[in-house]
């Protein structure tokens, strides 16, 4: 059994993992990380699922500034993909930004990351505007809404 709940400063080490092993060069640094566990509640919602022996299989990191959710970071280990746990993380962080009275989630999305945009249009996004280039020649960004 999995099991969701908020991420702690002791998940650093695992976070960092699956994030490089998700991420590679895009991924955050062990500081970073640590910087973001530390704006926990106050401005950081950070969720994880362990798995049966405590192992980090999955995490989400939405930024919240005044009325406005950002989520900066979603990621599910590539062995528990497609069992329903960024969607169940997602849902959570919705209904997590809207309890404390944000009125909308923004999101930026690699136009060719297909599973995550399927994820994300099932959860009620929509496009807002494209940002050409923003990943590199040719490969644009997509910026997506969600009114909570
Ligand atoms: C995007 C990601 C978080 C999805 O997590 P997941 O746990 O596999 O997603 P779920 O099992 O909850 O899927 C929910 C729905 O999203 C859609 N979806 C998810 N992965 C999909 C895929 N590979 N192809 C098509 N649709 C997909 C489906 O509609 C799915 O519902 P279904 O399985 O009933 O058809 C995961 O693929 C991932 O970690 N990708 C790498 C990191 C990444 O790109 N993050 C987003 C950018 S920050």
């Amino acid at each position: 059994m999995s099991r969701r709940r908020p991420a702690a400063a002791e998940d650093l080490p695992a976070l960092v993992s699956l994030d490089t092993e998700t991420f590679g060069d895009d991924a955050w640094s062990a500081a970073s990380w640590a910087a973001e566990l530390a704006q926990v509640p106050t401005s950081r919602h950070v969720e994880l699922v362990e798995g049966e022996d405590g192992e980090v299989l999955a995490y989400v990191v939405v930024m919240v500034v005044a009325d406005v959710a950002d989520l900066q970071r979603i990621a599910v280990h590539p062995s528990a993909r497609r069992t329903g746990l960024g969607g169940d993380l997602l849902a959570a962080a919705i209904e997590r930004a809207a309890s404390r009275g944000c009125e909308r989630m923004l999101l930026e999305v690699a136009d060719a990351n297909t599973a995550a945009l399927a994820l994300y249009h099932r959860a009620g996004f929509e496009a807002l505007h494209r940002r050409p280039d923003y990943y590199g020649a040719g490969r644009d960004a997509l910026v997506l809404q969600r009114r909570l």
